[in-house]
């Protein structure tokens, strides 16, 4: 009935635990302070500013409102295609409301977004939805697999919306899958950091972290 179709969120996905959402959003702050210090960035620091401008604090430059979380299925309340099947689907009812641990294994910056990469299991692969753009975002040349834009947005730049984090990861997925590795830079803390060109720098974790999670939705 109209009921259901009403009350149909904004989107599904896993929404990170406090705790755990404070930790990486420090872990994040530092990284761009460190990234803000380094030659190699500041050699490319055009990508991030203005002509003229010699400097950019990076912290300002990317912000973000609402919970953490990774995306599963954007329903925009029952108008986006296939929203009220997801909905419906066996695997969402059932785990709808349960917890879950994300494996995070980078951390990516473009002059667009910031976000860590999410390396799903084959459980949490039954939430991915079915009907997604991973093929036409990746353009004819390379087929990724299911689930691979799984993400946590960290971050915008001015005027961008969050929807552009999922693109910007697939396009890195895109050079890896190609064979560049991008310009490794240095070791920080966490593990080798990567400069792809375009403004597209990586952090790949040595150790992915693994984030607490629950799955649920959300309405604005
Ligand atoms: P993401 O999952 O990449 O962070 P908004 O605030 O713009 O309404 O977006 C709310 C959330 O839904 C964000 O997390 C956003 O991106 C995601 N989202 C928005 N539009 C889409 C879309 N067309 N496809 C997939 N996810 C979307």
């Amino acid at each position: 009935g109209s009921m259901e179709e009403v009350s149909l969120p904004l989107y599904f996905g896993w929404f990170l635990e406090y705790t755990f959402q404070d930790k990486l959003e420090v872990m994040a702050k530092d990284f761009l302070k460190t990234l803000g210090t380094l030659e190699a960035f500041k050699k490319h620091i055009r990508d991030f500013s203005g002509e003229g401008e010699e400097e950019t604090n990076l912290e300002q430059y990317f912000q973000h409102k609402g919970p953490l979380h990774c995306t599963t299925k954007y329903c925009n309340y029952g108008k986006a295609k296939g929203a009220k099947e997801y909905a419906e689907k066996e695997s969402v009812r059932q785990q709808y409301g349960s917890m879950t641990k994300l494996v995070i294994g980078a951390l990516f910056i473009t002059p667009r977004t910031m976000g860590v990469r999410v390396l799903l299991t084959q459980d949490q692969l039954q939430l991915w939805p079915d009907d997604t753009e991973e093929k036409a975002d990746a353009g004819p040349e390379a087929e990724l697999p299911p689930g691979s834009r799984a993400h946590i947005t960290l971050g915008c730049a001015e005027g961008i919306k969050p929807v552009q984090t999922g693109p910007d990861l697939l396009e890195i997925l895109q050079l890896q899958k190609q064979g560049q590795e991008g310009e490794k830079v240095q070791d920080l803390e966490n593990g080798p950091l990567a400069y792809y060109g375009n403004g597209i720098w990586v952090l790949s974790f040595t150790e992915p972290l693994l984030a607490p999670a629950l799955f649920s939705s959300y309405y604005k």
